[in-house]
């Protein structure tokens, strides 16, 4: 199995997100929804999205970004099995996230070539997500398990490893986050709040978006 950091496997997708320093998870109902609010992120500066499978119409939203706005770096969130990982790559996402850590889903990711974000909480499953060549994980939730705190705490044991947060994390805390050299960008879903998104207020989720992009970027504000 090729590791999920080399270009076959998607490397170039993790430099992407890595690069964007956030990845917005969002719930929306179907298409239509799903390619507004990737207008409304592009517009804000961050054409990035995880488009969690929370709704029925996840996949089919993923499918709609893919096909509306080619220049995002669309993933799919929330994905806990196996067939699930097989839906979204035929919809295009190039990422899979996932909240907990699952074999199946990780090696199903490989398989197709998508890199997979494994959610991990604890020693034991980072370890395990070591084992199955993952080098990138979800750290979920990060609010709960202990924040920037744990995340100094988990990569002592465990050099090279790298962390998106997400679980709590919002415009008041992301710059704790991503000022640890293990983050590579964090998740959240403050941004595009599902309340906004069923408001229908694109220009509210394209300030927030804005927003986060200035904080998570603070040395292009400043030159
Ligand atoms: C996720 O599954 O990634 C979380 O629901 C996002 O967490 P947040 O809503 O606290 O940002």
């Amino acid at each position: 199995m090729s590791s999920p950091d080399s270009p076959a496997a998607g490397g170039d997708v993790l430099a992407a997100l890595g690069a964007h320093r956030i990845v917005p998870v969002v719930v929306v109902e179907g298409a239509a929804d799903g390619a507004r609010l990737a207008d409304a992120l592009v517009a804000g500066g961050l054409p990035v999205a995880e488009i969690t499978l929370r709704t029925a119409g996840g996949v089919e939203a993923i499918r709609a970004v893919v096909a509306a706005q080619p220049d995002v770096v669309v993933g799919a969130g929330t994905v806990t099995r196996a067939d699930q990982v097989d839906a979204v790559a035929d919809a295009g996402a190039r990422y899979v996230v996932s909240p907990g850590l699952s074999r199946a889903v990780v090696e199903r990711c490989a398989e197709h070539g998508l890199p997979v974000l494994p959610g991990v909480a604890s020693p034991t499953e980072i370890m395990a997500a070591l084992d199955l060549g993952i080098d990138v994980v979800k750290l979920f939730p990060a609010s709960v398990v202990g924040g920037p705190a744990a995340i100094k705490a988990f990569s002592a044991p465990f050099p090279g490893l790298r962390f998106v947060p997400t679980g709590g994390v919002n415009a008041g805390n992301l710059g704790e986050y991503l000022g640890l050299a293990p983050v590579l960008a964090v998740g959240g879903s403050w941004m595009v709040d599902k309340k906004l998104v069923d408001a229908g207020d694109w220009a509210e989720i394209t300030r927030r978006t804005a927003e986060a992009v200035a904080l998570a970027h603070p040395e292009s504000k400043e030159s």
